[in-house]
């Protein structure tokens, strides 16, 4: 690339111009929208390379932070260790059916070198990737032994930090209380520094809740990069339909703006569930749990495109929560099934 512009310049030298007005047509096309950009990764107009980057190309990698707002993509679970064949095959109707540039990994799978797999799925399909350090819900230490297993292979993968957007702490730390609020930070400010390397930045996926409820938080506010929100108003007490819960995600995106220091937004964990289960219970006798109301709440989102687009940091982006009923019983867009449970084409820019 570097041989030709510099051919193409001497060459221009000869012809007096015109030649470096073809190249730099070539090199960036303005006419077409950010999100979908044939230069960045991962807009929607970009394909990955059969090769694997050289390092300095990382620089000018990543799509710039303010492009991604409205639909980003989906929360996809990996407890099922999914085979790299099927990871491949979803990521590609992630990525093609429904037009997403990420996939934000939920739960573990502690298979030896399966983030390998995310990051070959994620390449051939030109995902990128909102890796997860899982605490699970027991209390125990094994997030310890995921977290070193993932940095392997973020610094052993030549392909990892090219599709790995940032690395979350989750899910619900805070909330779950699985470590002190002095001690997240402190994991955050390590893992921080062990990927400065890679460029690779570190977050915590965490409701405004679990913040509250620790004082909050604002050691681990200060210490992440980006904030990866877990927007569920059908949990609030005041939830009754998903049209009527705006105020509700008002109330706690409002609290993430006063406190987050303008950082960029995610909503990662994000959806409204068509039934209720026994870990999906609410607290509002009023919510109403079905399909209509699943759909409403990202056509909810898809309405206020324009004010989520300006939010301080770049706008917040959202994922849906989550690809299929089998991965979280009543959030998924797809049955358990495999049946589409409404059509979902949210719109990924306005
Ligand atoms: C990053 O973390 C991994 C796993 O814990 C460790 O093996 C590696 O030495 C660390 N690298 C740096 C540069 O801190
Ligand atoms: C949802 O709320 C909006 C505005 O409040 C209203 O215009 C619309 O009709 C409602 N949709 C449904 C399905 O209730
Ligand atoms: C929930 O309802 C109560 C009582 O009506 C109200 O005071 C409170 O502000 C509401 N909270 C939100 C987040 O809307």
């Amino acid at each position: 690339m570097e041989f030709l512009l510099a051919a193409l310049l001497t060459l221009s030298l000869l012809l007096r111009g015109p030649v470096v007005l073809a190249a730099s047509i070539a090199v960036r096309d303005t006419s077409s929208p950010d999100h979908l950009s044939k230069h960045c990764f991962p807009a929607l107009g970009f394909v990955t390379p059969q090769r694997t980057p050289e390092d300095f190309e990382l620089e000018h990698w990543w799509c710039d932070p303010s492009t991604e707002y409205a639909f980003v993509g989906f929360s996809y679970e990996v407890t099922a260790c999914q085979s790299r064949q099927q990871l491949i095959e979803e990521f590609r109707d992630i990525r093609y059916h429904f037009n997403s540039r990420y996939v934000r990994l939920y739960g573990a799978c502690d298979r030896e070198n399966f983030y390998d797999d995310i990051v070959e799925a994620a390449w051939q399909s030109s995902l990128g990737v909102h890796a997860l350090v899982w605490f699970g819900f027991n209390g125990d230490d094994v997030w310890i032994g995921r977290r070193d297993a993932l940095f392997s292979s973020l610094h052993s993968n030549p392909r990892a930090k090219f599709v790995t957007r940032v690395v979350q702490f989750g899910s619900e730390p805070l909330f779950d209380n699985v470590l002190p609020h002095d001690q997240l930070a402190e994991q955050v400010i390590l893992a921080k520094a062990n990927l400065s390397s890679l460029h690779i930045p570190v977050t915590v996926s965490e409701l405004a809740y679990g913040y509250q409820e620790r004082g909050g938080a604002q050691d681990v506010l200060d210490a992440i990069d980006s904030i990866n929100i877990h927007m569920l108003p059908f949990f609030s007490q005041n939830a009754s339909t998903a049209n009527e819960s705006w105020p509700l995600v008002l109330n706690d995106l409002d609290w993430f703006i006063e406190h987050g220091n303008g950082k960029k937004m995610y909503f990662d964990e994000n959806g409204w569930p068509s039934v209720t289960s026994p870990s999906v219970q609410p607290n509002s006798p009023l919510a109403v749990s079905d399909v209509e109301n699943e759909q409403q709440y990202f056509i909810l989102l898809d309405r206020h495109c324009e004010y989520l687009k300006e939010v301080v940091g770049g706008g917040v982006g959202w994922f849906a929560h989550i690809y299929s009923d089998n991965q979280e019983p009543g959030y998924g867009i797809y049955d358990s099934s495999g049946h589409l449970k409404f059509p979902f084409h949210p719109r990924t820019f306005c």
